[in-house]
């Protein structure tokens, strides 16, 4: 009886498991969408803050274009209760971590949290060391639906061991919580964080340059272009519900507009998890346009989850590629220099296909392919005649290609 009993016990058990890791499978189809506090605020984070943000993502469009999260990185926390709970700084968040995400959930939006899997978090805050199951019972408990998980003071540590110790944990707090890890690419998380969680960085973290390396000392940060280069040999690793994730986004903290335009193009053909890092609350028009270009988020999150390859490099403009569902590709001419490019392409002799996916696209046959500009929000050019476009420097040229319908041909 006692066996029985045990059997019984130990069968619960496993099934409890498996019922809540379910629960994490289809939380990130598509790459995640929100916004995340550090590149623009850093330690500088309060209640008001991220109100105030959750305010703007609703009103300004931001919402209904896709985006979700509203993430709190580094710095919410203070210390641990004698019990070793932890508490988020009373002066900063007066109202508690509970009610704040109460009132983002009342926004129709999801609330981040952001730990370290070291002793302390890269901010000297307390990190969650020894306190994973306690710390993901605390975040579920308060409703949080994402967590970001750092690197820093982790010495000793085996990555994937602290990883999974985690994603374990938060399976058996049992609320559906998206994780992505930040393990800066260093122990190679695409080979193993598939079955550990959604997303992973792929790099060290974003500096505000389109096109530089910035030192900190014990520590350097990369542009753009930098992290862009970075991705090569990492598109096999990405796919629905686990993404390469190259860093939050820069836009709207200082680049000019073509810039702008440039690195959401790029983040959204590789499939990144698009997080905005800039003020929401006093955000201008033009870079609001940029965030919030349907048309480009819509490359991002297709349902096949294929991320781009670069197809092309020629004199310094490069053509991306990227297959979408229906049969549609997406075709990107990134200009690296800062100078006008043209670019030019004659469509009789344009047949590619993916090897990864086996996605083809050949436009040599008589079928007609029209070019839909997503900047320009129109149609563009079709396969009838060469494609010959003049490219402003660090500009994109984003095209998304479909057959042209039989029933309209004349
Ligand atoms: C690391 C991460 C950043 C940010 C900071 C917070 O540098 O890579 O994205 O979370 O820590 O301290």
């Amino acid at each position: 009886m006692k066996t029985l009993k045990f059997y019984f016990t130990v069968a619960f058990f496993l099934c409890s498991i498996g019922l809540s890791a379910q629960k994490f499978e289809g939380l990130a189809k598509t790459p995640p969408m929100g916004w995340n506090s550090w590149n623009k605020f850093a330690c500088n984070v309060s209640e008001d803050l991220i109100k105030e943000t959750a305010d703007a993502m609703a009103a300004s469009g931001m919402k209904d274009a896709g985006y979700e999260y509203v993430v709190i990185d580094d710095c919410w926390q203070i210390g641990r209760d004698s019990l070793g709970f932890i508490v988020a700084d009373p002066e900063r968040f007066p109202s508690g971590i509970k009610a704040l995400a109460d009132y983002i959930h009342s926004k129709g939006l999801k609330f981040g949290i952001y730990s370290c899997a070291g002793d302390k978090t890269c901010g000297g805050r307390p990190g969650s060391r020894g306190y994973e199951y306690q710390d993901a019972l605390m975040y579920a408990k308060w409703g949080v639906d994402y967590l970001k998980y750092d690197w820093c003071y982790t010495e000793q540590l085996n990555a994937q061991g602290a990883y999974r110790t985690m994603s374990q944990a938060l399976k058996q707090a049992g609320r559906p919580i998206v994780f992505s890890l930040c393990e800066w690419g260093g122990n190679k998380p695409w080979l193993w964080a598939k079955e550990v969680g959604h997303l992973w960085r792929t790099t060290g973290d974003i500096h505000n340059c389109y096109d530089c390396v910035y030192n900190h000392g014990s520590w350097t940060a990369w542009g753009v272009m930098q992290i862009l280069d970075m991705q090569d040999g990492l598109r096999q690793y990405s796919g629905p519900g686990h993404w390469n994730d190259p860093d939050m986004m820069q836009i709207g903290n200082g680049m000019p507009l073509n810039e702008q335009r440039a690195h959401f193009t790029m983040w959204a053909m590789i499939n990144a998890p698009l997080m905005a890092g800039n003020d929401l609350r006093n955000i201008p028009a033009e870079t609001l346009n940029v965030l919030t270009n349907k048309e480009v988020i819509a490359l991002n999150q297709d349902s096949l989850g294929i991320q781009a390859f670069r197809y092309a490099v020629n004199d310094s403009v490069e053509t991306w590629l990227k297959p979408l569902q229906n049969d549609e590709w997406a075709i990107v001419y990134l200009n690296r220099s800062t100078t006008p490019k043209t670019v030019t392409q004659d469509w009789k002799v344009f047949s590619v296909t993916d090897e990864l996916s086996g996605k083809m696209v050949d436009t040599t046959g008589k079928e007609l392919y029209l070019f839909r500009d997503l900047w320009a929000k129109k149609i563009i050019a079709d396969t009838k005649k060469a494609l010959t476009v003049t490219l402003p420097g660090h500009d994109v040229l984003a095209l998304r290609v479909a057959k042209k319908p039989v029933r309209s041909r004349k």
